[in-house]
């Protein structure tokens, strides 16, 4: 007796595999979210020790960075299409006080590096993260009331008003100094009103725009920066400031508030456990470029999975990202911003 199943013909719409059969047919699956090298921006950490080459054990492959040693770095990377870059600073010998005072002093290597990379690569978009922490002897990425916090003593307690005003003086020095866009990702509320105003008032705001990280999550996945910079709190955490991870409505009103307040560009952070609030941004907010942060653990996990064999390294890091773009990403923060300029520029 054969077992052979006879089924009707095929229907129509069950054929899917005549649409990729070939590379070029697989590529224009994505509808034009293709992942290109200028959706990259890659993060650099700033030294102040302005020889420093300095590996970052938790960061596999990223180093602090001393200004002396930017223009042989990134060059090279320059010349292989790098667009963009954001930059973080990282304070090792500056003195830290209540209310970061140096994270705008004239000497801090991240004002010393946008002066020096805006003549040394004109064409390069300079992004530069504004926060107080690396800078604060708290850890904390606003400016502390001496309220106490009612439910939990240990806890810090935001002063609002304090914080957004000194996060937009800070933002204003930065675009001062060449930045092209600043970045915000201190969390405090209504700070993108602020540096807007405050940008407007400077004459600055046609030349510089603001890149809000609008939904950006207490997350467990930036140890590796905090490791690299410096800036983990000296007490309690960021949870009073930062979203909390099952909150996709407080994310959506995040997003809608700072795009009110005068954001050019709205940000998801972390980037892969919140493709879902990476979708919402697009279809809230479809009017604006959608960015995200693939942040220093989800690059180290990545990175981690295939040192240990359990994947390749190359085809994690395309599918990572490019669930990003499918998701409504169209700007890529990304420590995998090298490997792509040579991936990218291959053929696949
Ligand atoms: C600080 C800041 C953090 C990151 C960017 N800016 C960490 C934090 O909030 O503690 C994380 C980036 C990464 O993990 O790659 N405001
Ligand atoms: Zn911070």
């Amino acid at each position: 007796m054969s077992n052979t199943i006879r089924s009707p013909e095929l229907e129509i719409s069950s054929i899917l595999h005549g649409g990729i059969h070939h590379p070029l047919l697989r590529s224009w699956q994505a509808n034009g979210r293709t992942l290109t090298k200028s959706m990259f921006i890659y993060p650099i950490f700033i030294s102040d020790n302005p020889d420093a080459e300095e590996i970052i054990s938790t960061l596999p492959g990223q180093k602090r960075w001393g200004i002396n040693k930017l223009e042989s770095f990134l060059g090279p990377l320059v010349k292989k299409g790098l667009k963009s870059v954001i930059l973080f600073g990282v304070p090792m010998k500056i003195q830290k006080d209540a209310i970061g005072s140096a994270a705008d002093s004239p000497e801090t290597p991240v004002i010393l590096a946008l002066q020096l990379l805006s003549k040394l690569f004109p064409q390069l978009l300079l992004v530069i993260d504004v926060c107080l922490c690396e800078y604060t002897s708290h850890g904390h990425c606003g400016i502390l009331s001496s309220l106490p916090n009612p439910t939990h003593s240990d806890q810090p307690t935001i002063d609002a008003q304090a914080s957004a005003e000194r996060v937009a003086e800070v933002a204003i020095n930065y675009a001062k100094a060449g930045a092209h866009v600043v970045a915000p990702s201190d969390m405090m509320d209504g700070r993108i009103r602020t540096i807007k105003l405050g940008l407007m008032r400077s004459g600055l705001a046609n030349r510089c725009a603001i890149m809000s990280y609008s939904a950006k999550f207490a997350s467990g996945m930036y140890g590796p920066f905090r490791d690299a910079t410096g800036n983990a709190p000296m007490f309690g955490n960021r949870k009073c400031y930062q979203l909390p991870p099952n909150g996709r409505g407080i994310a959506r009103r995040a997003i809608r508030r700072d795009a009110a307040e005068g954001a050019d560009i709205l940000m998801v952070k972390p980037a892969l456990p919140y493709l879902d609030i990476i979708s919402d941004c697009a279809q809230i907010a479809p009017e604006y470029p959608v960015a995200c942060y693939q942040v220093s653990g989800e690059y180290a996990m990545v990175v981690a999975g295939a040192e240990k064999g359990i994947y390749d390294l190359k085809a994690m890091a395309f599918e990572t990202t490019e669930g990003m773009v499918r998701a409504g990403a169209s700007i890529i923060l990304s420590y995998f911003t090298p490997q792509f300029l040579d991936w990218l520029g291959e053929e696949r």
